[in-house]
């Protein structure tokens, strides 16, 4: 996660049988031809870890897990720890994705525990937060946001390397996206938020966006102030868009240095 270099993620969720590992190839077979100058990550489900930090090594492509249990082991049937993920190859983890919030009631406390955890392991988190339709529609899209990342951020996290990802729920896997006034909006709000709860350290913390991010929105959501990446879904599971993704954010961090 450097500063000032756009991050471009890959989240994905319950795919990838079969021909994962064939669009996973492809991807790095590209990026080691021809290397780029944003991070690539990539969140693959858990059996896939090893195998792909073995295989995106050589590409620069870091290989992150989709959550972790905020215990390091114990009784825990079915859940995987970030000291697992971590010996398994990743240097990130994604907590508090909407999916999570949702189907698996995570409240903002256990969110927290789960970003603790990847510290404590040695991962780097990538904080989910997000409004609801339904929240957006009365109004309250950037008080949400803001009181998620109060509760969701702990002082675990006061420099060391982590990201937000604001993903709105209306957003993901609809083809829907904010406007990028409101996009604009919101980031402005969780860096606000972000050094509210943790001070100047957070001031350069990547901000990502997510919901719905495609070949065709990438460059102008990634050129959006505060917008330090994006958490790609459905777009990442095929090698050529998320490739044509990786290129919108470099022609973005192009433009922006020609203007700064
Ligand atoms: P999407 O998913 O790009 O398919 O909307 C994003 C996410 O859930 O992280």
């Amino acid at each position: 996660m450097k500063q000032s270099v756009k991050m471009i993620v890959g989240n994905w969720k319950m795919n990838g049988e079969s021909t994962g590992a064939k669009e996973f190839e492809r991807l790095a077979a590209r990026l080691i031809e021809d290397p780029c100058r944003v991070d690539v990550a990539i969140c693959p489900p858990a059996t896939l870890v090893e195998r792909f930090a073995r295989m995106g090594g050589p590409a620069g492509i870091g290989i992150g897990g989709q959550d972790c249990h905020p215990e390091p082991r114990g009784a825990y049937t079915g859940s995987i720890s970030a000291e697992l993920l971590f010996e398994a190859g990743c240097a990130f983890v994604i907590v508090g994705h909407s999916e999570r919030r949702q189907l698996c009631a995570e409240t903002d406390a256990i969110v927290s525990a789960k970003a603790d955890a990847a510290i404590r392991a040695g991962l780097a988190p990538i904080i989910c937060v997000g409004e609801t339709l339904a929240e957006r529609e009365a109004g309250e899209a950037v008080a949400v946001v803001r009181q998620q990342i109060l509760g969701s951020l702990s002082d675990r996290l006061a420099g060391r390397e982590w990201a937000l990802a604001y993903e709105p729920v209306w957003a993901i896997g609809t083809g829907r996206t904010p406007t990028l006034e409101q996009v604009a909006e919101i980031h402005a709000a969780a860096r606000e938020a972000m050094t509210e709860r943790l001070g100047d350290c957070a001031r350069h913390t990547p901000i990502l966006y997510g919901g719905s991010v495609n070949v065709d929105n990438a460059r102008e959501i990634l050129a959006v102030e505060n917008v330090g990446g994006a958490l790609v879904g459905g777009a990442s599971l095929k090698a050529e868009d998320f490739i044509a993704i990786i290129h919108a954010a470099e022609l973005a961090l192009v433009a922006a240095g020609a203007q700064g």
